[in-house]
């Protein structure tokens, strides 16, 4: 790879940084709630997780890994479940959060402070990985779905969800907060990098390409669950409706298994 082009493959890690530095105070609140609650919910809707099954049925005993873990809620959630939970995130903001809240419910799991596509974990140290809008959109999949299979031990588990493919393609350039259309905007073939006007950089490729480089990557596929999300649900995001939501897949969950 050219220097100029690998220069720019590799500083999305250093913008996220300093755009999630900016956003970590918009996140406390949300993070304290689901930190407060024991029921499991997903994504900007709050999606059951009766309905999508990110997680193993019994995670007791289980070593797990949250990629881009910010606030820590789904790993204090893996916690009170038997799992011996550790988070990495890139921002030391969204981190002091989490210490924060660690602190207040009593709930102390390792935090790292680092970058999700190249952890300081030994090879086949987990038994399951989840990103709920961490890795799974603000890191390089060519990168961060390798080094998941790395960390996994043979059998273990990967869960992550976020935007769908298709909310991606209705989306409006340059804008995140744009709402969603019912038109393609944009072309499927060649989407990878998504650069917004904030400096942060997000990541989201083909449905082909994902199946590609799960299985090239020591993945077995086990369920893409296209997300409708319940009637009555809401967001406080305004890049989509609920209306948009129920009609098509705002968000989508990938499920695999280390082979
Ligand atoms: C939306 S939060 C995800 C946490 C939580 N599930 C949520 O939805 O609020 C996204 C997190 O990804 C983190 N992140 C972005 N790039 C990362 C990277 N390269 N490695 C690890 N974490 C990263 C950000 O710092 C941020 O805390």
């Amino acid at each position: 790879m050219g220097g100029a082009t690998e220069m720019q493959s590799q500083d999305h890690v250093a913008r996220n940084r300093e755009a999630w530095e900016r956003m970590a105070a918009d996140y406390v609140e949300a993070g304290h709630a689901s930190w407060a609650s024991d029921e499991v919910t997903w994504g900007i809707f709050s999606v059951p997780e009766t309905q999508i099954r990110m997680l193993p049925n019994d995670l007791a005993g289980m070593d797990t890994v949250e990629l881009g873990c910010g606030t820590g809620y789904v790993s204090a959630w893996l916690a009170r479940r038997g799992a011996r939970p550790v988070g990495i995130d890139n921002s030391p903001a969204q981190l002091e959060t989490a210490r924060r809240f660690q602190r207040e419910f009593g709930l102390e799991f390792p935090l790292h402070l680092g970058d999700a596509e190249r952890t300081p974990f030994a090879d086949e140290s987990f038994d399951f990985a989840i990103s709920e809008y961490g890795a799974a959109i603000w890191c390089d999949p060519y990168r961060w779905i390798l080094e998941a299979a790395r960390i996994l031990r043979p059998g273990g588990r990967l869960s992550f969800l976020g935007n769908s493919v298709l909310l991606m393609l209705c989306s409006q350039a340059d804008d995140e907060d744009a709402p969603v259309t019912e038109k393609l905007e944009r072309p499927l073939f060649g989407m990878h990098r998504f650069s917004w006007g904030d400096g942060a950089v997000e990541f989201h490729i083909p449905h082909g390409e994902m199946i590609r480089l799960l299985r090239d990557s020591g993945f077995e596929i086990e369920d893409l669950v296209e997300v409708q999300i319940p009637e009555g649900a809401t967001t406080t995001y305004p890049f989509v409706t609920p209306e948009w939501a129920r009609r098509w897949p705002a968000e989508e969950v990938w499920k695999a298994r280390k082979r």
